[in-house]
């Protein structure tokens, strides 16, 4: 017999055997052999990325009955929560998979679970413990929090000692000056324009504020001399008319930090 009369001869088969048996399918119309081989009725081979569920992750895994009452399976809905009870009653957006697989309820990407929100997790904040900003989280429901830095920063910006903040009138809206990554280096050029330290020479030479202006609070006294000490600039300068060993002498002959 070639192999495509063995096809139609099997198909006849199944279908006189189908007849033979009792259907208990209701009216599902599709031909017997779609799902059953000759190996008998409990064995069932289906190809169902023809529906428009597709069965990935654990969905796969899963005997038909599990799902389906075969009475009937047209009787089911697709929608994760016919199925799934809503852990988190109805707060979040009802969209399942924005946040979930189906190959376990763990959330794998964190940046996925806040991929919705105004708040992405980016730099430090990427790696934190969710419980350290949902650290009063009911179970599940993940109430919204506030964004602003200062929410939750307010106390990093009172206890800054280098500079003091509050004594430079610098202000709550801490993105001004701070990205995610790390309070130092700030972004602070509106410096420069009075005296270069982002930029020029003085650039990643000092570590704190304070290397210069060593009254703390104060930030319209500083001095040079911490780095340029007093018997090596007396020789530097020698031959320069009117140098004095003075800060704010200094400044005025070197207003930019160069020569
Ligand atoms: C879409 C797939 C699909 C099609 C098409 C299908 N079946 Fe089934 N059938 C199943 C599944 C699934 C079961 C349950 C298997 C189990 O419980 O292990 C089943 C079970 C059965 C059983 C066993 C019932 C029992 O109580 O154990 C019979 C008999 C049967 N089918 C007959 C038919 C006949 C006759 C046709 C064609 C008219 C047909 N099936 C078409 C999927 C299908
Ligand atoms: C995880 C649950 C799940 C499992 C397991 C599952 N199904 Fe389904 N199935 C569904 C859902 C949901 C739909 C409905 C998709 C839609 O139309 O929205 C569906 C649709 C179908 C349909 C189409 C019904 C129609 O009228 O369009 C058939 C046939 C079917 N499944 C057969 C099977 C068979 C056979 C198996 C086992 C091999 C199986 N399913 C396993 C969930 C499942
Ligand atoms: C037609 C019913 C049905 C639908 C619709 C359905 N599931 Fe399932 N799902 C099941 C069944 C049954 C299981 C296995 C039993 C269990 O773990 O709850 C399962 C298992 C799972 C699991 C594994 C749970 C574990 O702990 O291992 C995940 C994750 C999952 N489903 C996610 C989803 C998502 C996401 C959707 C929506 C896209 C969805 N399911 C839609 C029936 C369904
Ligand atoms: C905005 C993201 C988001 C959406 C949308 C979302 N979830 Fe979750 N879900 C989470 C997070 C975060 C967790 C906690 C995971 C963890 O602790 O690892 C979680 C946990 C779960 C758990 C596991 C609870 C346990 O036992 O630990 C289930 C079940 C669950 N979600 C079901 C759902 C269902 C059903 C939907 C759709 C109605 C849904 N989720 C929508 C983010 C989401
Ligand atoms: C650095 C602080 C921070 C960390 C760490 C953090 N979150 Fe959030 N989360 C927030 C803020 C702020 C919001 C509110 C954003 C908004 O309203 O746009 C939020 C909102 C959410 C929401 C609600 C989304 C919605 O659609 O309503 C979920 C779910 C969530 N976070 C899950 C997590 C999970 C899971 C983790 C750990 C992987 C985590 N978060 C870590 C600050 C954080
Ligand atoms: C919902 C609370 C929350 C919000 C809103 C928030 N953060 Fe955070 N942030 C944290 C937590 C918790 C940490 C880790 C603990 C810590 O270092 O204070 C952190 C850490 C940081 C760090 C790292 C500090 C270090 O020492 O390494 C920086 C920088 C930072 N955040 C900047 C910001 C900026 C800028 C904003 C506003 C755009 C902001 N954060 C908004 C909670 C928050
Ligand atoms: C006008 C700009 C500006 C604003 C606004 C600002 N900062 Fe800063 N911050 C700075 C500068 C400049 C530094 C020093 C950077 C360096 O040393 O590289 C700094 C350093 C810090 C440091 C480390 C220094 C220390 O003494 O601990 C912390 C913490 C800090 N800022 C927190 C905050 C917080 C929290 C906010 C918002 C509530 C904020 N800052 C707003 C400019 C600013
Ligand atoms: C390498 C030396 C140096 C460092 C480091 C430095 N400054 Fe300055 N800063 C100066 C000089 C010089 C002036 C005076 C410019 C003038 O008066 O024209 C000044 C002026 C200022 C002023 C203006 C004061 C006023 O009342 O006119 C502020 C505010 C200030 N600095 C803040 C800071 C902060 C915050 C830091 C740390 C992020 C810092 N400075 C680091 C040298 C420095
Ligand atoms: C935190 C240490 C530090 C402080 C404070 C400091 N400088 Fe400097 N300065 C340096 C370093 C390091 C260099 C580069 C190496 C060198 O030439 O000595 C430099 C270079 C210079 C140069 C030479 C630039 C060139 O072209 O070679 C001048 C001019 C200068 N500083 C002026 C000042 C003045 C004016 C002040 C005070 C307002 C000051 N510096 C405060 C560390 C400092
Ligand atoms: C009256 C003006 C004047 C004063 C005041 C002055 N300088 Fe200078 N400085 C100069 C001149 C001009 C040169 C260039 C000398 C040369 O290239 O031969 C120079 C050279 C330097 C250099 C060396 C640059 C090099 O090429 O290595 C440094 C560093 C420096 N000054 C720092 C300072 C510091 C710190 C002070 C305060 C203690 C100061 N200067 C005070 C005019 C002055």
């Amino acid at each position: 017999m070639n192999s495509s009369l063995k096809i139609v001869w099997l198909t006849l088969l199944i279908n006189v055997v189908a007849i033979a048996q009792e259907n208990p399918h209701g009216n599902l119309q599709l031909p017997c052999n779609t799902c059953h081989t000759t190996t008998g009725w409990d064995s069932v081979l289906f190809d169902h990325s023809q529906t428009r569920f597709e069965l990935s992750g654990t969905h796969k895994y899963l005997e038909c009955a599990t799902c389906h009452v075969v009475e009937n399976f047209s009787d089911i809905d697709g929608d994760c929560v016919s199925c799934h009870t809503d852990f988190h009653k109805g707060r979040l957006i009802p969209e399942c998979k924005n946040c979930h697989t189906e190959q376990s309820w763990s959330i794998f990407n964190p940046v996925k679970a806040h991929r919705n929100t105004s708040f992405q997790l980016l730099g430090k904040h990427a790696n934190l413990d969710c419980g350290s900003c949902h650290f009063s989280e009911i179970e599940g429901e993940f109430l919204r929090l506030d964004t602003d830095c200062f929410k939750c920063h307010l106390q990093n910006f009172q206890n800054t000692t280098s500079p003091v903040h509050t004594s430079l009138g610098f202000g709550l809206r801490c993105e001004d000056c701070h990205s995610f990554v790390s309070w130092r280096p700030a972004l602070f050029n509106e410096h420069d324009s009075v005296f270069p330290i982002f930029s020029g020479e003085h650039r990643g030479t000092w570590d704190e504020c304070s290397d210069c202006h060593l009254v703390p609070d104060s930030y319209s006294s500083f001095s040079c001399s911490p780095c340029h000490g007093k018997s090596n600039m007396d020789s530097e300068h020698d031959d320069i008319q009117g140098y004095v060993y003075e800060s704010q002498a200094c400044l005025s002959c070197h207003p930019n930090g160069g020569e």
